[in-house]
């Protein structure tokens, strides 16, 4: 079903291509994969500074399911970026399974958010032109994931979310929940150990919304990530195996 992309693939990169092994970027660690301490962020805005996040303190154990919840402007998606590595506390510390993201370089930081995060946004950021098997493909091409996994692996994933029969398909002709489930399956194709998701549901009916939960519970089991995301949605709350109330930059408790 998926010939021509495959096809493609193998046109287009010569056959001696070697695959370097994937070298461990984390020593083995039994506890959580995130720990967060009194972490304080402020942005300067001309002469003005504004504290945003205001000594958070949280850990998300593995295979969990941790929801951030909270008003508007509250610092949801400040802290989400943080915990990704897309930006650094003020003060305090994250520690990704066991290591202090802060004393790590640039270039470490970001291998290890290619390798082992996941994210996934209220808007999917799908690539228009591009099937949905392409698009998951398109992924495991930017990672440091041997070419001879590909095809199987992308078969897993769009299974995984359910969308095996919709592997031609590209986005524009695919509702809203099918679009939230391929970018699920694309986030998770290189094997991340933890997910991140912005409002992944916001967008979303209750129905569709329902089953990108599902979608999210399965993963978890399958693919034993852990997954941390933000919601304004009741029903969806239920789902957590913890949530944080986030007011004014603090965790109520
Ligand atoms: N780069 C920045 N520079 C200045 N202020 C910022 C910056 N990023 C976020 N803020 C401010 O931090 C506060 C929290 O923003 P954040 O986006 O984290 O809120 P949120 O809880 O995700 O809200 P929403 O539910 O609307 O998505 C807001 O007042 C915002 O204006
Ligand atoms: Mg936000």
């Amino acid at each position: 079903m998926e010939e021509s992309a495959t096809a493609i693939a193998i046109e287009e990169t010569p056959q001696k291509t070697k695959v370097k092994p994937r070298k461990e970027l984390l020593p083995p660690y039994d506890g959580p994969v995130l720990e967060v301490r009194n972490v304080h962020r402020s942005f300067q805005t001309g002469s003005r500074i504004i504290h945003v996040l205001k000594g958070i303190d949280m850990e998300v154990k593995p295979q969990q399911l941790v929801m951030l919840k909270g008003r508007s402007g509250s610092g949801k998606t400040t802290l989400l970026n943080m915990l990704g590595g897309l930006d650094q506390p003020s003060s305090g510390e994250i520690l990704f399974s066991g290591q202090p993201l802060q004393d790590w370089g640039d270039q470490r930081r970001t291998a290890l958010r290619r390798r082992e995060i996941g994210f996934i946004f209220q808007a999917y950021a799908l690539m228009p032109l591009l099937s949905a098997w392409e698009n998951v493909e398109l992924s495991l091409r930017m990672a440091d994931v041997p070419r001879s996994e590909w095809k199987d692996r992308v078969d897993h994933c769009l299974d995984l979310v359910g969308l095996s029969k919709r592997v031609k398909h590209r986005p524009f002709e695919m509702s809203g929940g099918e679009q939230q489930r391929v970018a699920i399956a694309k986030a998770i194709a290189h094997r991340p150990r933890l997910l991140l998701a912005d409002e992944p549901t916001a967008e979303l009916d209750s129905k569709m919304g329902a089953q990108v939960m599902a979608v999210f519970r399965n993963i978890i089991e399958v693919e034993q990530v852990t997954i941390c995301m933000t919601t304004h949605d009741p029903t969806i709350l239920e789902v957590a195996d913890h949530v944080y109330e986030m007011a004014d930059g603090r965790f109520l408790t």
